[in-house]
């Protein structure tokens, strides 16, 4: 059979779902499917060019010359459906009110944006200034990412309205406080590159509370209790990585009592350090916060480096009376993982819900830096020889395998339930 016949002879349903398809795996500067199949013969381009849900994929270089040119393409064939726009600089030529004047073609067709992603290394304030006095009805979801390390602004957006947005996620960049859209957020991300005080002098906690109480997730870098106290009732999801100037072991416990999130149900904190976690596991409660409803607890510490136990670290002696439901505990990069991992499963009868202990060891990057052999020795010694009900373990790789190569040397199970941690910890290194 002739393959070419076959494929123009692909009835229109099937070629229509065919480029749907190619459009879900392309992105990025590809050759985009609408434009490499319309061009195979007539019948093709009629078909793909009449189905206006293919058009509505937008992805564009703010440095090209014929910009314009293919948004118009877009935006005319795409009819009167709603769009997903990316706009992104391919280079950086620091010539920020012609990328300004580049990102305006989207303006008059705002209305019609539900997810507009931005790409940009100008200088925010500028180059977003045809986006400050509109209003975008209908967009849902808005990313912008700054590359160039210089500019971290405060940026000001659809000041005449944006009613469906739900999701912003910024970096180097940070929306511009009131705007009227802001009360019923429900994910916001920021990535700053200074830490949480505004220049106003009231913290970015405050702020953030006062301007977002619908909020239900959260993630923000740079914190520290320069933040000041965040109100958040709907709050769930918290993720905030720590500035990293402050080592005190009471520090934690102090980020900790910032937090009026009564509705928290899972917490991932980046930059701690094990003895702060120790202070903060052996306190009885604190005079702002409570956590009545978090069950999972994550600290991320990629690399403070220091894996010697002081012989003055608090012991675990019972479970954190801060979290009385907590169920999935997560010690990533940590250090001292052993002593942590020693305390939480000589205590264990007092852990009354505990479900998972997820523990993903500092890779060894010195011969004597031996993480992953010091918790292998504290689980298989913790665990094999007690008729005790445990959590279920997920294991970085190294630590599954040095597991397994236990067993095989001892041969003897280790009659633990353990798992292959896999999405997490890359989630982790950002
Ligand atoms: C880990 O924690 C220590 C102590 O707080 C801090 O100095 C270090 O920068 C942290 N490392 C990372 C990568 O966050
Ligand atoms: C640990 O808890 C006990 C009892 O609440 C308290 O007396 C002690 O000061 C705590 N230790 C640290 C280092 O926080």
């Amino acid at each position: 059979m002739n393959s070419a016949t076959t494929i123009l002879g692909l009835p229109n349903e099937l070629l229509l779902a065919i480029v749907a398809a190619g459009q879900e795996i392309v992105d990025g500067q590809q050759l985009k499917p609408e434009w490499t199949c319309s061009q195979v013969c007539r019948r093709f381009r009629d078909v793909i060019v009449g189905a206006p849900g293919l058009w509505t994929l937008i992805d564009l270089d703010l440095h090209s010359d014929s910009l314009a040119d293919i948004a118009n393409v877009y935006f005319t064939r795409s009819q009167a459906c709603l769009l997903s726009a990316t706009l992104r600089e391919s280079k950086d030529i620091q010539n920020d009110p012609l990328v300004a004047e580049q990102l305006s073609v989207i303006v008059p067709h705002i209305h019609r944006i539900r997810q507009l992603r931005l790409f940009l290394s100008a200088n925010a304030q500028i180059a977003l200034a045809p986006l400050r006095p509109i209003n975008a009805c209908n967009l849902e979801r808005l990313e912008i990412r700054n590359t160039v390390d210089l500019f971290d602004r405060t940026v000001e957006l659809f000041s005449a309205g944006a009613q469906m947005l739900r999701f912003i996620g910024m970096k180097g960049a940070t929306p511009h406080f009131p705007v009227p859209w802001a009360a019923a957020l429900t994910h916001l991300e920021l990535r700053k590159r200074e830490k949480w005080t505004s220049s106003e002098g009231s913290s970015g906690g405050l702020t953030i509370s006062t301007h977002c109480p619908s909020l239900a997730h959260l993630s923000l870098n740079m914190v520290d209790i320069s933040m000041g106290q965040l109100h958040l009732p709907c709050l769930t999801v918290l993720h905030i990585s720590l500035l990293n100037s402050v080592a005190d072991q009471f520090h934690l416990l102090a980020i900790f009592d910032l937090l009026d999130a009564p509705a928290l149900v899972e917490f991932r904190i980046s930059g701690t350090h094990a003895d702060q976690i120790l202070v903060l596991f052996n306190s009885t409660g604190l005079p702002h916060s409570s956590f009545p409803a978090l069950t999972s607890l994550t600290f991320v510490n990629v690399s403070c480096g220091c894996d010697e136990i002081p012989d003055d670290a608090l012991p675990i002696t019972s479970a954190p009376p801060l979290f009385p439901l907590l169920s999935s505990l997560s010690l990533i990069h940590q250090c001292f993982m052993s002593h942590l991992v020693e305390g939480v499963l000589s205590s264990l009868h007092t852990w009354p819900v505990l479900k998972t202990l997820t523990l993903v060891p500092p890779e060894p990057r010195y011969r004597e830096h031996k993480a992953v052999e010091d918790v292998c020795d504290t689980l298989w010694n913790a665990c094999r020889p007690k008729p005790q009900v445990l959590p279920k373990f997920r294991l970085s790789a190294s630590l599954l395998a040095r597991m397994k190569q236990r067993e095989d040397e001892e041969d003897e199970k280790s009659g633990i339930d353990m798992e292959l941690d896999e999405n997490r910890f890359v989630t982790y290194i950002t």
